[in-house]
């Protein structure tokens, strides 16, 4: 049930992003797997740009979480690479964002591995060349229909 998908360049990613961005609702969760510099931050811009969000989107290397109030909801930007201790997680409250209010994004979710709830979707992307491999997974009804209206914007763009 997964989709493979071939991003020449960064603007391909950004692509990826905006064809995610309609599936974002409260509650819903996606994870991006992949190593360094795999381009999960730059989907991430693309994504809240598609959303309507103007600004900077800085990586949350060192905050782990950016919150973006956009007009429909809220979205947590997480990137856990640097969050090394798990008996951390009560005391980060964290736990707590992962709710019905908002949406989350998870870069480096390995980091917090069985913490959290299998997330509607989860993308890995991988070096393939000059350019990236994106493979799309989703684990519940909500994200086979995510991905699926994805697929179809990306495929229309
Ligand atoms: N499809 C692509 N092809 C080639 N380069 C890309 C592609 N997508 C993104 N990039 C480039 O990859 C670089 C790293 O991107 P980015 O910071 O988004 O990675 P990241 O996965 O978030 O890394 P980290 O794990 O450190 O947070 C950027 O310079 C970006 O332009
Ligand atoms: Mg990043």
């Amino acid at each position: 049930m997964s989709e493979s998908l071939f991003l020449p360049d960064e603007g391909a990613t950004r692509m990826l992003g905006a064809a995610l961005a309609a599936g974002i609702a409260p509650g819903r969760v996606i994870f991006l797997r992949g190593d360094l510099g795999t381009g999960k931050t730059t989907l991430v811009q693309g994504l809240l740009r598609a959303l309507g969000f103007a600004g900077r989107v800085k990586s949350p290397t060192y905050s782990l979480v950016e919150l973006y109030k956009l007009s429909s909801l809220n979205l947590y930007h997480f990137d856990f690479y640097r969050f090394e201790h798990r008996s951390e997680w009560v005391d980060s409250g964290f736990r707590e964002y992962f709710s019905q209010d908002s949406a989350c994004v998870v870069e480096w979710p390995e980091r917090v591995a069985g913490l959290l709830a299998p997330p509607e979707l989860e993308l890995r992307l991988d070096f393939s060349g000059a350019g990236r491999q994106a493979q799309l997974t989703p684990h519940t009804a909500a994200g086979r229909d995510w991905l699926g209206a994805a697929s179809k914007r990306w495929s229309q763009a």
